[in-house]
């Protein structure tokens, strides 16, 4: 009989972050486009900035390769300057990422505002991977449960409950993005195992089963197959390391530590 488990298919996203106009972005999605091809039994989806999205598609459609974009805004239209509507991603992005620490950190993004752009994700369009994770000097103080209680609680809410394995809820804890020092297995372990128990308070523990959770956070080629290895982590968010090839690997090992 199958585990619950086996019924999520694993995730890996590459978060391109403000790297790549249209045109490198192209070619660089071209470049990596046949090794990911050659990986179907976990899902891709790349994250260029929002001015690459569509040069990107051209390369990437009808690939099974999926796109992804970095934020959105909850409204359909209107008067909001420099902002993308989830109107606008539909047809080109399967996912978008919401919440991301330097969202929140560096632009004031609220867990209020993250919960409604997952939910107009949720109405309007594209699947959400919303990011969840504790700065160091909070885990230094002991305090990464309340940390991700709180912001699984307050961007999390309200979600419609048949729908839940469309979410994929991504832990990264901010001092392991971009250094260089991922969190070790166990703490991933930990975070996502915590994650899925705050949902499950939601929305019901047999509602949250199709839940995926990535790990994140100075993820490479040769941590990934540790994180992926971990029953309750179906995947990774990549930043650094899903500008170059290594993405592949990532891709490569995810699907070797699931198979
Ligand atoms: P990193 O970034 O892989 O460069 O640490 C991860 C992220 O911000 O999603």
């Amino acid at each position: 009989m199958n585990s619950p488990t086996s019924r999520r298919v694993p995730i890996v996203a590459g978060n391109w972050k403000m790297h790549y106009g249209p045109t490198e972005a192209r070619d660089f999605a071209q470049s990596i486009l046949d090794g990911l091809v050659a990986i179907p039994s976990v899902e891709r989806v790349l994250c260029p900035p929002a001015i690459s999205i569509a040069a990107v598609h051209a390369v990437t459609a009808g690939t099974g390769v999926w796109l992804g974009a970095q934020n959105m805004y909850f409204e359909e239209q209107g008067a909001f300057t420099g902002e993308i509507s989830p109107l606008m991603l539909r047809g080109l992005c399967q996912y978008v990422i919401l919440g991301h620490s330097e969202r929140r950190h560096y632009f004031g993004e609220t867990d209020a505002l993250i919960n409604r752009k997952t939910l107009a994700a949720f109405a309007h369009g594209p699947r959400p991977i919303v990011c969840v994770g504790e700065r160091l000097e909070e885990r230094d103080a002991g305090q990464t449960e309340r940390v991700l209680t709180t912001q699984v609680r307050g961007s999390l809410t309200g979600l419609p409950i048949e729908r839940l394995s469309e979410l994929v809820v991504a832990y990264e804890p901010v001092w392991a993005i971009g250094t260089g020092r991922a969190a070790s297995p166990q703490d991933a372990a930990d975070a996502a195992a915590l994650i899925r128990a705050l949902l499950a308070e939601q929305y019901g523990a047999a509602a949250v089963v199709g839940v995926r959770i990535q790990y994140g956070g100075s993820v490479t080629a040769g941590n990934a197959g540790d994180f992926a290895a971990l029953p309750d982590v179906d995947g990774a968010l990549v930043g650094g390391a899903s500008l170059k090839p290594d993405f592949i690997e990532i891709v490569r090992a995810t699907a070797r530590a699931k198979g």
